[in-house]
């Protein structure tokens, strides 16, 4: 969802244009040898292949005890040969921008729709009928198809071969809800009636699905498939890591604080180098209320828990974005009530302590469905993006990157205790392996100067800044990693435009940022607006095709990258620059179009973030609301270069009182017509996100994200009304023009079976 939305979304899409960083943290203060890709990690474990390690790691920080006994699916042995790089340049024609209700795509490839919303997952789910009447969401494909990740899969179908090219499991984030299209007459409102509500809840979560390629050399989802499966807000997860039974996680649902119930608005992903899926989430926040009394119940507003649920977007007062919590008594209702209730002294008997056990990356085995699945609190508490592995080295640890989505907010690094083996990329058991690497190690967040050096700073509580933060008083580190945000602002981290997803350079190991835009970015802070800086250098007034003056800020966002020093992912430091800034083509050089994008580069609001490890090209999506009157959402493929090869062009502002301010900033070198262009444009009202390929590299998936999501109740019984009919209107599932939208998979192949982008 975007900052920057039409008046109709602002109402029910906009809840990541927030701005809970009220901290006064400035905005700032004032080698390529390795390759890092996952098939290079796979392909570190060569050597060891077949001689898969137990996993008998301690779960010391995790009390893995309660899980069922594992039975491990078989270790498959991993060969592949080393990755290509291609060494040249984009080998397609840009597509031009687009306002049509449907995919536009580079000629010499297709886009073929292949897993939508409702799509049944069982044998024994009925067809999706699409008329807002279907039920049992637990056995379909959830709405609002987000971030995704492929898994290999061994031609029997029975457990892991991540070379396979032919036969995968598809993972994938179903983020949010069109939520008028679930029901015949659209939502009906509060108090929500059960069967909207028990649609509603299981259309979240994460889609499981097995994937394979027929004669045709496409592939397609295979109905009926055991590996298929739903995780859903309800579905049972365990909490590990640093905030495992911490008392800020007890709950009436797990008074000893071990565990908590589902996932919920999962955006970003992540694969990690032993084979599993992490998602993150994202804007979780939202689907919680708080009574307007409840700062009393609590002590106070100076009271930690008060300042807390502040920082992290839930004031009191606050509505649930669904009302779920008024649809029933029972407990899978009332935990959307946040409110104290309870006499309890800890929580135990109420859900005061709900929103803690939410904002976390969470860790999947896609392939074993008796594995518990695991929160991964020592990671974070924050509006989560993508977890991104770095450069793997055996005997060094492992980095996780990851953003935190909204207004002002930080990026964030995780390094592991634990040093990295190789013969970890083929575990006997991909979840304990998970154990080891994600839940002891350090968290990070960045501090950008204007020189174009920066720091990580450790969130500890051994940081006197931390220890003695005055608006928070932090007890242990459990409370440092359950309230991020605010040891990140005690810590003087670098408020940044809504950073989104990050991807890794297969070839440079440089980290890349999106950051999708910010309607708080102004000349100078006032009240809760931050100022420009040089890591966050623009803000202007968005300019329409009509002419309309229009919102002010970033309005077109940027995408940054880092290098660590000395290419060490465990590094404390680090040099950047700005990749990309995302303008319109014809918009003032000097201020908004500093990269000089043409007419076949222009995006705004890039989100989701990829690099192919097979080509080194880094696929960037975008999920807007600014360029909308000129073209629906996107993807553009680039060929980018590294930290350094650019410019430090200079923005000039005046300030209110008519003081002139400049902003050096640095940027990469601008992008030539043949590294840079416009690959494929989505249907109306969609986003483009999410991003994976076969091993091979010869198939990319993507998801195509709430088409035609600007409905309203009142126009749901008269398609003529709806903005897309997409893909029903391009022959996936019933309805044909006149379809309700559905959030979509696209396979996309090249003609000649050449890697994407060639
Ligand atoms: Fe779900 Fe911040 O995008
Ligand atoms: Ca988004
Ligand atoms: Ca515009």
């Amino acid at each position: 969802m975007n900052a920057f939305t039409r008046p109709e979304h602002t109402a029910l899409t906009a809840h990541d244009d927030e701005n809970c960083n009220t901290s006064s943290n400035p905005s700032f203060n004032d080698v390529i040898d390795t390759r890092l890709s996952r098939r290079s990690m796979f392909r570190a474990a060569i050597g060891t292949a077949g001689t898969a390690v137990l996993g008998t790691v301690s779960l010391s920080a995790c009390g893995g005890g309660s899980d069922p006994l594992p039975l491990p699916a078989a270790a498959t042995p991993v060969v592949e040969a080393p990755p290509v790089v291609v060494a040249n340049n984009l080998g397609f024609v840009a597509v031009a921008k687009s306002k049509a209700d449907a995919v536009v795509i580079a000629s010499g490839y297709t886009a073929t729709p292949i897993y939508a919303l409702g799509d049944p997952l069982t044998a024994a789910t009925p067809a999706y009928k699409n008329d807002g009447s279907d039920t049992d969401f637990d056995n379909r494909a959830g709405d609002h198809h987000d971030g995704m990740e492929y898994f290999g899969l061994n031609a029997a179908g029975t457990g892991r071969d991540a070379n396979s090219s032919e036969r995968g499991l598809l993972v994938m984030n179903h983020e949010a809800l069109s939520g008028q299209f679930l029901h015949v007459d659209g939502v009906t409102a509060r108090p929500r009636p059960v069967s909207e509500a028990d649609k509603e809840i299981p259309a979240h979560g994460v889609s499981i699905v097995e994937v394979r390629k027929g004669a045709n050399g496409q592939f397609a989802y295979q109905q009926g498939s055991p590996l298929n499966r739903r995780i859903t807000p309800l579905t049972p997860v365990q909490i590990n890591g640093v905030a495992r039974a911490h008392g800020l996680m007890k709950t009436r649902y797990s008074p000893a604080g071990f565990d908590c119930r589902g996932t919920i608005n999962n955006c970003g992903t992540g694969y990690t180098p032993w084979g599993t899926f992490l998602t993150g989430e994202e804007n979780w926040a939202g689907y919680f209320t708080r009574s307007s009394t409840d700062n009393t119940a609590r002590g106070g507003t100076a009271a930690n828990s008060v300042v807390s649920l502040n920082r992290y977007g839930r004031a009191q007062g606050a509505t649930s974005r669904h009302g779920w919590e008024t649809a029933g008594t029972e407990d899978k209702y009332a935990r959307w009530n946040i409110s104290q209730t309870g006499t309890s002294p800890d929580g135990s008997d109420d859900y005061r302590n709900e929103l803690n056990t939410f904002g976390y990356m969470v860790e999947i085995d896609p392939y074993d469905k008796t594995q518990a699945i695991r929160k991964r609190t020592t990671l974070g508490r924050f509006a989560h993006e993508s977890g991104v592995f770095g450069r793997l080295t055996a005997g060094k640890p492992l980095a996780v990157y990851m953003g935190d989505d909204s207004h002002g907010e930080y990026i964030y690094k995780f390094v592991s205790a634990a040093a990295w083996s190789a013969a970890d990329a083929s575990p006997a058991n991909r979840i304990t392996t998970g154990d080891k690497y994600l839940d002891a190690g350090k968290l990070y967040v960045a501090r950008f100067n204007a020189d174009g050096s920066g720091q990580w700073i450790e969130l500890n509580i051994a940081n006197p800044a931390i220890a003695a933060y005055a608006s928070y008083k932090f007890a242990d580190n459990g409370d440092v990693a359950i309230n991020s945000r605010l040891a990140a602002d005690a810590a003087g981290a670098t408020k940044m435009d809504r950073p989104e997803w990050c991807a890794v350079h297969p070839v440079t190991g440089e980290i890349y940022y999106t950051l999708t835009n910010n309607s708080s970015r102004k000349v100078e802070a006032t009240g809760t607006q931050t100022a420009v800086d040089a890591a966050n250098p623009r803000s202007y007034a968005d300019s329409f095709n009509g002419g309309a003056a229009g919102a002010l800020g970033n309005v077109n966002g940027h995408i940054i990258r880092m290098r660590e020093n000395a290419d060490e992912q465990a590094a404390t430091a680090f040099t950047w620059d700005v990749y990309l800034f995302g303008a319109q083509a014809d918009a003032d050089a000097a201020k908004v179009n500093l990269s000089s994008l043409t007419n076949d580069q222009d995006f705004s609001s890039p989100d989701g973030l990829w690099f192919s490890p097979k080509t080194g090209f880094c696929f960037i999506q975008t999920d807007d609301g600014a360029y909308t009157d000129a073209t629906n959402c996107m993807m553009l493929i680039g060929k980018p270069g590294k930290v350094g090869d650019g410019t430090t062009p200079t923005l000039s502002y005046t300030k209110a009182d008519g003081s002139a301010v400049t902003i050096q900033t640095r940027m990469g070198a601008k992008p030539a017509p043949d590294t840079l262009k416009r690959f494929l444009v989505g249907p109306v009202d969609c986003e483009i996100t999410g991003c994976c390929e076969t091993p091979d590299g010869k198939t990319v998936f993507i998801n195509v994200q709430h088409p035609g999501e600007s409905i309203s109740k009142a126009n749901i019984a008269d398609p003529s009304k709806f903005t897309s009919h997409w893909p029903g209107n391009a022959g996936y599932g019933a309805g044909g023009a006149n379809a309700r939208p559905r959030s979509a998979t696209l396979a996309i192949t090249k003609h000649d079976g050449g890697l994407i982008g060639s």
